[in-house]
């Protein structure tokens, strides 16, 4: 497939705002309430700069990676999104494809159409993952857990940050149906510790908690059984005045050390972002904005140009500090620093409003 010839990543942004109504466009950037906590995943990650080194001969930068036994070229996820279909035809089975395409994991959201086996067919060689909201009882949770193993999906993952539906306010205030009631919810306020040791005794598949923010429930997660932490908080979606997802890393990388996995989303946008959450001790960075992005900009062929721009980003922000590989890397690297901006929705895209002409 020939990707279009988009030559930065806000070049995509742009594509995407062009593309999208105003109620998805809202949808997608927004977050809850104040959006107070959207504004802080930007921030943490402006508030690190980076400790170059020179000298190393860093001809031979592989930001290639290792994850569930597989190789992926990037450290990168696709995060879970709801409503895909809304974005680019295809839904999740473009993520999905574009993700097989490039190199990277995918977790299909089980609120994503076409549903968890049309993806499974569409992008059969992908790493996928498969993230649940729960919407019936401990039955119901177990019969979607087998169907995702059946599919051949590489891990579970149980979105725990999401008792609640948040209060959207750019969708309120437009009486966006997305904010109006949804059946069955309940199910997700009632989710336990108790339903998480249930999982684990009962499969094989190992089992994602999405949306720790302290070091307590990465322990408790820990003692559980969990095979992965995913530190989030729903890139600022659900509970506002959250810390940005910089900030929670430190601290639950420093409690997990290297006995599992640590996945973090949260405002990751620029390939400098995704080296910052691994020197910080993330082993996969999770996208959901920028997915969408992609996607609406061009659909598949739109969200792999994207990776691709990250690679770029990346390959040459790890020559740059010094680095071959993420093996070489720790937060020796980082360096606390004040932010050069307020963490607006769209910061890390500061040529957006320029008139490329002007360049020509
Ligand atoms: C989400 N997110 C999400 N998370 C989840 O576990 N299940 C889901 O169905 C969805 N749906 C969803 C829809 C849309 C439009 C967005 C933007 C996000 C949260 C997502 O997985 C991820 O945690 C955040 O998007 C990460 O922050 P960034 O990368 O968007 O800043």
């Amino acid at each position: 497939m020939t990707a279009p010839p988009f030559l930065t990543l806000h070049e995509l942004v742009k594509k995407a705002r062009q593309k999208l109504n105003h109620d998805n466009w809202d949808y997608i950037v927004g977050g809850a309430e104040t959006e107070t906590t959207v504004r802080r995943n930007r921030l943490a990650l402006d508030s690190i700069a980076f400790r170059p080194r020179v000298l190393r001969d860093v001809s031979r930068v592989d930001p290639s990676t290792r994850f569930l036994g597989r190789a992926l070229r990037l450290p990168i996820v696709l995060a879970p999104i709801g409503g895909l279909e809304l974005f680019a035809p295809e839904g999740g089975a473009a993520a999905a494809k574009a993700a097989q395409e490039f190199g990277v994991a995918h977790m299909l959201s089980s609120v994503c159409e076409p549903g968890l086996d049309a993806v499974a067919q569409a992008a059969p060689a992908a790493l996928r993952m498969f993230q649940l909201y729960t919407r019936g009882d401990g039955d119901w949770v177990d019969a979607m857990a087998a169907r995702a193993i059946a599919a051949g999906y590489a891990a579970l993952c149980l979105t725990v940050d999401t008792a609640y539906y948040s209060r959207r306010e750019r969708d309120l205030a437009k009486r966006h149906s997305r904010s109006g009631p949804m059946p069955q919810r309940e199910f997700q306020a009632r989710l336990s510790w108790s339903d998480v040791a249930r999982l684990k005794a009962k499969f094989a598949i190992p089992l994602i908690l999405k949306g720790i923010a302290t070091a307590e429930d990465a322990t408790l997660a820990l003692e559980h059984g969990v095979d992965m932490i995913y530190v989030s908080n729903h890139g600022g979606r659900q509970l506002d005045h959250g810390r940005g997802a910089m900030e929670l890393l430190p601290e639950i990388a420093a409690a997990v050390g290297a006995r599992v996995p640590i996945i973090v989303d949260g405002g990751f946008s620029r390939g400098t972002d995704i080296v910052k959450a691994l020197a910080a001790g993330a082993s996969l960075v999770g996208l959901g904005r920028m997915q969408c992005i992609g996607l609406a900009a061009g659909g598949q062929a739109g969200l792999v140009r994207l990776l691709e721009l990250l690679e770029e980003e990346i390959r040459i922000c790890l020559g740059l500090l010094g680095v071959n590989a993420w093996a070489e890397l720790d937060r020796s690297y980082l360096h606390p620093a004040p932010p050069v901006g307020a963490g607006d929705t769209l910061a890390a895209f500061p040529l957006l409003a320029l008139d490329e002409r002007s360049f020509y």
